[in-house]
């Protein structure tokens, strides 16, 4: 299929970002909801809501997240609660997705 190229090389234009919408009063205070298939954790700490990448930043595998860390099932690396790197071989934070207010949701921009 074609695609034309203008598409890409216009100023101004951008591929629309996909949105993963969230009841604020689902995310658990001091907890995380976790979407495994969109690879998105929405995490709330001291009443701050965040949402993490859970793509390892060693090669890529989905972490796990369990109450008092993020564990990567393929090397073991571990992250805190955070994305800061505990544990390596990875050494880089997990990434952190942009997270906008929409009234009583979250919107986590993929
Ligand atoms: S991919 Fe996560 S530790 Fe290697």
């Amino acid at each position: 299929m074609a695609v034309p190229l203008w598409r890409y090389l216009a100023p101004g234009r951008s591929r629309a970002r996909r949105v993963l919408r969230v009841p604020r009063a689902e995310i658990p205070p001091e907890g995380a909801l976790v979407f495994r298939e969109a690879r998105v954790a929405v995490m709330r700490r001291d009443g701050a809501v965040f949402a993490l990448d859970l793509a390892c930043t060693h090669l890529g595998c989905t972490v796990n997240v369990t109450s008092r860390q993020l564990v990567c099932p393929c090397h073991g690396s571990t992250f805190a609660l955070d994305g800061t790197p505990l544990t390596g071989p990875a050494t880089r934070p997990l990434g952190r997705l942009e997270v906008r207010d929409a009234d009583a949701h979250v919107e986590v921009l993929l």
